[in-house]
């Protein structure tokens, strides 16, 4: 069993498929720290974000273990990651890293952008998540200010739209609601209240 979550930044996509991947006990893959990683490799490079070769190089030659790296959460390293994720050829390149974790047994959740529309478009439920922008901003910089990091949540807002603007207007996969995929509106519910609703989905339609 495939379940795919999408929707945009920062609106609770990958606690709810760490949560859903441990009810089922599935395997999760947040696809979003590929392109984080992805990116942080051109930062440390000091190559540009928009240098497709590089890039794609990087994409080519990454390493899941270091997918647990902090550097990986911060906000720049996601902005950055929006930059690169438009390019096709590095999207290409990480296609197949993806379909083969959702392959193997015995059940992945996959959450990102294009799992339902591009990655796993077979995928036995497909939930798209949104938020109201203003909750997003808060939680985000709730967590930035956890981790130790100065954040104003203004900023982190306009970061989010900027960002999500970009990812629904790249020609490639772009950021978008699969036809079959089940809405949850994740702006009044706490991390319990979705895994709850996002479950009612799932054994609603498998
Ligand atoms: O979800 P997260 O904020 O970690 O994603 C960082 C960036 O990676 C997104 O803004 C998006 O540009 C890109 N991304 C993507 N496709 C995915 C997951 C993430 O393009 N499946």
């Amino acid at each position: 069993m495939i379940i795919a979550i999408d929707g945009p930044a920062a609106s609770g996509k990958g606690t709810l498929g760490k949560r859903l991947a441990h009810h089922y006990g599935f395997r999760h893959l947040d696809t979003g720290v590929i392109y984080r990683a992805v990116a942080q490799a051109l930062l440390e490079a000091g190559a540009a974000l928009t240098d497709e070769a590089a890039a794609v190089a990087a994409a080519m030659e990454l390493d899941p273990e270091k997918f647990g790296n902090p550097v990986l959460k911060t906000q720049s390293v996601g902005d950055a990651a929006s930059v690169v994720s438009a390019i096709p050829e590095v999207r290409k390149a990480l296609v197949d890293f993806q379909r083969q974790f959702a392959a193997g047994p015995p059940g992945a959740v996959l959450d990102g952008r294009d799992i339902g529309t591009v990655i796993c478009p077979d995928a036995d439920v497909k939930i798209f998540v949104v938020a109201d922008p203003k909750v997003r901003a808060h939680r985000r910089t709730l967590e930035a200010r956890a981790r130790g990091e100065a954040a104003d949540e203004a900023l982190v807002l306009a970061d989010i739209l900027k960002r999500d603007e970009r990812d629904k207007n790249r020609a490639t996969a772009p950021l978008r609601q699969a036809d079959d995929a089940h809405v949850l509106d994740n702006s009044r519910l706490d991390i319990e209240g979705g895994v709850r609703a996002a479950i009612a989905i799932i054994e609603r339609v498998r």
